[in-house]
């Protein structure tokens, strides 16, 4: 494990697109393991700077979401994919149809989550993989559990994440209860995978990353990773 101790979220996320930029030039076809939230959106700013600027090629690079809400149509603002599309995809020059994402409205969640797991397979896994972190440590919507849950999964939100994110919905109950997410296999399977976290998340990276290893703090497993970037503000 690498851990980054940085001064500022700003030298978080160039620490952190330094290293997408440089396994984009190494394998211009990698694969991409993407994540939402407010702690990525500073990377994908760099990278979108870095495409603009010195032409960084995305063509053949394929990507693979977390997670996705259940319930939410692709334009809804709130959405992951809507979150994707406008804050990295419709800015870089990434095929649409070489990105992946849950579908939070498939008819047959259950199909969908296999379905993931398979094409992620097809895919050969994933290059390099981006994990925000909640503050009760789940990762993608991994939430503290009794058993790590190994494959893509439908999964039940618990009232903090819920609370959480109801910050970007106009009230509670209008915020999703439920996702579709990558499980902790297909994470842990990701041949390089970055943890990021601003100063908030301090406490619950250590907690993470020196603590004991269980599924009631699902971070913990990241600990058994080879290759673990942490990159935390300090
Ligand atoms: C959501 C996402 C996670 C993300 C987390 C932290 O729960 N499903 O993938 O890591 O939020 O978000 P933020 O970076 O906004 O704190």
């Amino acid at each position: 494990m690498k851990i980054y101790r940085v001064k500022t979220y700003k030298e978080m996320c160039d620490k952190i697109s330094e290293e997408f930029v440089n396994d984009i030039i190494e394998n211009p076809s990698s694969v991409l393991g993407l994540a939402t939230g407010s702690t990525a959106l500073g990377i994908y700013e760099n990278l979108i700077n870095k495409h603009k600027q010195e032409n960084l090629d995305f063509s053949f690079v394929k990507t693979v979401n977390l997670d996705e809400y259940i319930g939410l149509s692709n334009d809804n603002d709130q959405s992951y994919r809507y979150y994707m599309d406008n804050n990295f995809f419709n800015h870089i020059n990434v095929k649409k149809e070489n990105t992946f994402i849950p579908n939070g409205l498939a008819k047959d969640l259950k199909k969908e989550c296999d379905a993931y797991d398979e094409l992620i397979q097809k895919l050969n896994g994933i290059d390099i993989q981006l994990l925000g972190i909640g503050h009760n440590g789940h990762i993608g919507f991994n939430e503290p559990n009794n058993s790590f849950k190994k494959d893509t999964h439908v999964v039940d939100l618990h009232k903090e994440t819920i609370e959480a994110n109801s910050r970007f919905f106009s009230s509670i109950e209008e915020t999703p209860t439920t996702a579709i997410t990558l499980g902790i296999k297909n994470i842990i399977q990701a041949k390089k995978v970055i943890l990021a976290g601003g100063e908030d998340k301090k406490e619950i990276i250590e907690k993470a990353i020196f603590g004991d290893i269980t599924p009631e703090v699902p971070a913990s497993i990241l600990q058994l990773h080879e290759n673990l970037i942490v990159v935390m503000v300090d």
